[in-house]
């Protein structure tokens, strides 16, 4: 078992992560308080996971509350679904909430968490990569609202994540590429060494080798943890994480969230973004394209699909734009492994670059 420590100003708090640590009863009573406990998970994973991890909490007799499957879920009703649970088993302030589950179940348990009596213990167990590596540690939870995605949560950090790498194995292929775009971000914007780390290891991941999981989701976490120590509430550098985000969710309304998954469309924002950036001289020639071949080794898509309304992308982004009172805020790269962050780019200027983006795949050009 390896433990990464999430130091924060406020707290800090351990990351494990390991071969079967959902039933690892030593390691769970270190982290769950006298109170009452109840796991949070979806309709899905409780039936693979949830009997190792009531074995690891071998006699604290957990309630349980299954949620429906999917992001179309992450909504105040179902949010809502869990505080009253927590009301009717009698939960009180010294109580603890387990997610088992993806970035979904881990979002909305957590904002619960963080609501409830005004904030009661969390712990996370992730049980998607992308989840693994990104979502379970830094605190951020939320659901959605009908007018746009994570519109309403807050910063609530867990006790303590716990990552089963064996949960993995279930994990449909398209769901771990998908994973594996976020985890090519930390290398592009800060660790080039670990870039290079997965360009040699890309048969191994894809086979999902154990060693090579441990050692990426590992490097993950750190990347993230240094992040995120530096900046918990996002008012500097923690922004770097958004590296492909502002394309991908440009990608993702335009689609109405139907065409691709997350990191699926944050691959082609990423690529997006190598392109601007080598547009304007900031990164050699040839970043784009050692990005973009690493992200299609892993499956994931790197052009915007020709169909796409140029429109309903501007539109998209312009609304990012009010965002931030400055201007269009946009990571860009001046090499593998360094990010800015860069506030003066012009619309018609990224327009351009996410034409030269459209899917080219038909005329054979395929990058
Ligand atoms: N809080 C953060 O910092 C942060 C960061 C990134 C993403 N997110 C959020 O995370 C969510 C996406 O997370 P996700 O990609 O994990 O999606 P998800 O939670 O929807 O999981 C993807 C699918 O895999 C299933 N699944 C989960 N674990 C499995 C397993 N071990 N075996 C088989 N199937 C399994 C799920 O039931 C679901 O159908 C989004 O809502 C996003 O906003 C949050
Ligand atoms: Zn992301």
């Amino acid at each position: 078992m390896q433990t990464i420590k999430i130091d924060l100003a406020s707290n800090a708090y351990p990351v494990y992560l390991g071969q079967g640590l959902l039933s690892d009863q030593s390691l769970w009573q270190r982290h769950i308080g006298a109170g009452k406990t109840l796991i949070v998970s979806n309709e899905v994973v409780a039936p693979l996971y949830l009997d190792a991890l009531k074995s690891g909490l071998n006699d604290r007799n957990p309630e349980v509350h299954i949620i429906p499957d999917g992001e179309p879920f992450k909504t105040s009703e179902t949010w809502s679904g869990i505080l009253d649970k927590l009301v009717v088993m009698g939960a009180r302030r010294d109580a603890q909430v387990i997610a088992l589950g993806g970035g979904v179940v881990g979002d909305i348990t957590g904002f619960a968490a963080a609501c409830y009596m005004r904030g009661i213990r969390f712990l996370q167990a992730p049980t998607t990569l992308l989840a693994q590596v990104d979502a379970s540690v830094g605190g951020k939870t939320a659901i959605n609202h009908q007018k746009g995605k994570n519109l309403i949560g807050a910063f609530h950090q867990p006790a303590a994540v716990v990552i089963d790498t064996a949960t993995l194995d279930s994990l449909e292929a398209r769901e771990f590429n998908a994973g594996m775009a976020e985890v090519v971000k930390y290398g592009v914007i800060r660790d080039p060494l670990f870039f290079q780390w997965l360009e040699e290891h890309v048969v191994d991941i894809n086979s999902r080798e154990v060693a090579a999981l441990e050692h990426l989701i590992y490097q993950s976490v750190l990347n993230k943890a240094e992040i995120v120590a530096e900046d918990e509430k996002e008012a500097g550098v923690r922004a770097l994480l958004n590296f492909g985000h502002s394309f991908g969710h440009a990608l993702e309304a335009e689609t109405r969230y139907s065409k691709f998954l997350h990191g699926e469309a944050v691959a082609i924002g990423m690529v997006t973004a190598a392109r601007l950036s080598e547009s304007r001289g900031l990164c050699s020639q040839g970043t784009t394209g050692r990005i973009s071949k690493l992200l299609t080794r892993f499956g994931l898509p790197v052009t915007i699909p020709a169909e796409s309304s140029m429109e309903g992308l501007r539109d998209a982004l312009d609304l990012d734009k009010k965002a931030v009172a400055s201007g269009l805020r946009l990571i860009l790269l001046t090499g593998i492994g360094k990010a800015i962050i860069n506030d003066d780019s012009h619309p018609d200027e990224i327009i351009a670059v996410m034409k030269h983006s459209l899917g080219r795949e038909r005329a054979g050009t395929k990058e």
